[in-house]
């Protein structure tokens, strides 16, 4: 190939990929645009570890250049002096290290700690009620729930929680191991079958306003076929629209379809779907209405299925055949083949199911 070619070949790849890594820094979806206490701590860490790294590369680098420029062969072949068995060298090049380690070590742990410690969680006011906000999620192939046990309230892939306050989490998992992760917010914390993880985030309420309220959460441990489409959506809003939320969430009560067409809809549902679906938003729905996401809300979503667009078209796509969107979940099978009419009706039943008045 000629030389010139091979060059813009480079550059081409080049181009590309600062095309799709410009991608990367989207506000609500990047550990880069800390959005938080916590975020930002880890953030600065990076930063702090990155410069010292970069130090120690320049200096390494100076230093190789100015020994292989002087030191090079010269015509007289006059050997310089030699200095194995140097204690003063050994001392140095042992006790420089030790001491960049250290620098490293000390804010690393010190924020560990300190971001791990999770005490102020059962923290209880006069009247017996936890000061912060817990709340319990549960990961699942493929999906999140999020449970607001003090509040009696379930949600399924729709994380909300208020800004400017320390929020604690409980993570565990319904199946194998899945990673709980906010970008922006910090993390992330294994969510295991076997045990509970505890740990808190915070956002501030001026970097939600950038992203209109909305951050984008991941699966980021590698946990199937399906593990980059297990997303979540996080809502993060001011502590007065909170409770509001809290409130019309503690309220909803059974849905009532408003058309003939959501009516069939409703029928469809009792017939294809309740089994593992609930459409109220309490958290003492049975545990069998557990293993698959909590609609009550669905008509609010952002996404289908957390991935797809939210309208009917592409809910009617997913109910038909969801292996082609998630490959491996547990929806696929688990309820007969829907025929057109029957899957309008069902469109229609599940986005007007609402909380509120959103
Ligand atoms: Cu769940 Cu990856």
């Amino acid at each position: 190939m000629k030389k010139w070619l091979r060059k813009w070949r480079l550059a081409t790849v080049i181009a590309v990929l600062a095309l799709v890594l410009s991608g990367c820094g989207e506000p609500f979806l990047s550990a880069l645009k800390p959005a938080g206490e916590v975020a930002k701590q880890q953030y600065d860490l990076i930063l702090f570890s990155l410069g010292i790294m970069t130090l120690v590369v320049i200096v390494v680098v100076v230093l190789f250049a100015i020994v292989l420029v002087r030191f090079r062969r010269k015509n007289n072949s006059e050997i310089p002096k030699q200095v194995e068995g140097s204690h003063t060298l050994e001392i140095i090049w042992t006790v420089i290290p030790i001491i960049i380690i250290l620098v490293l070590a000390v804010p690393t742990v010190a924020a560990t700690f300190s971001q791990g410690d999770v005490s102020a969680m059962d923290k209880k006011d006069k009247d017996g009620n936890r000061e912060n906000l817990v709340v319990n999620v549960r990961a699942h192939l493929y999906w999140w729930e999020f449970e607001y046990e003090d509040l009696g309230i379930l949600t399924s892939q729709d994380l909300v929680i208020p800004t400017d306050q320390k929020v604690y989490f409980n993570v565990e998992s319904a199946d194998i191991k899945h990673s709980f992760w906010i970008p922006p917010l910090g993390g992330k914390l294994d969510a295991n079958p076997e045990n509970v993880n505890k740990f808190f985030l915070s956002v501030d309420q001026d970097k939600a306003d950038d992203v209109n309220n909305i951050f984008y959460g991941k699966c980021a441990e590698l946990c199937g076929p399906s593990h980059a489409y297990m997303d979540f959506k996080v809502k993060a809003i001011p502590q007065d629209e909170f409770d509001q939320w809290v409130a019309d969430m503690q309220n909803a009560e059974e849905p009532v379809p408003t058309s003939e067409l959501a009516k069939k809809g409703e029928e469809v549902f009792n017939d294809s779907c309740i089994s593992c679906h609930a459409v109220t938003p309490s958290n003492d729905t049975p545990p069998q209405a557990r293993t698959a996401p909590n609609l009550a809300d669905f008509g609010n979503r952002e996404t289908v299925a957390g991935i797809l667009e939210h309208n009917e078209e592409s809910l009617k796509e997913w109910i038909k055949d969801p292996e082609q969107f998630k490959p491996g979940n547990k929806m696929t099978g688990a309820y007969p083949d829907l025929k057109d009419d029957e899957l309008d009706a069902l469109a229609a039943y599940l986005m007007e199911l609402k909380v509120g008045n959103e």
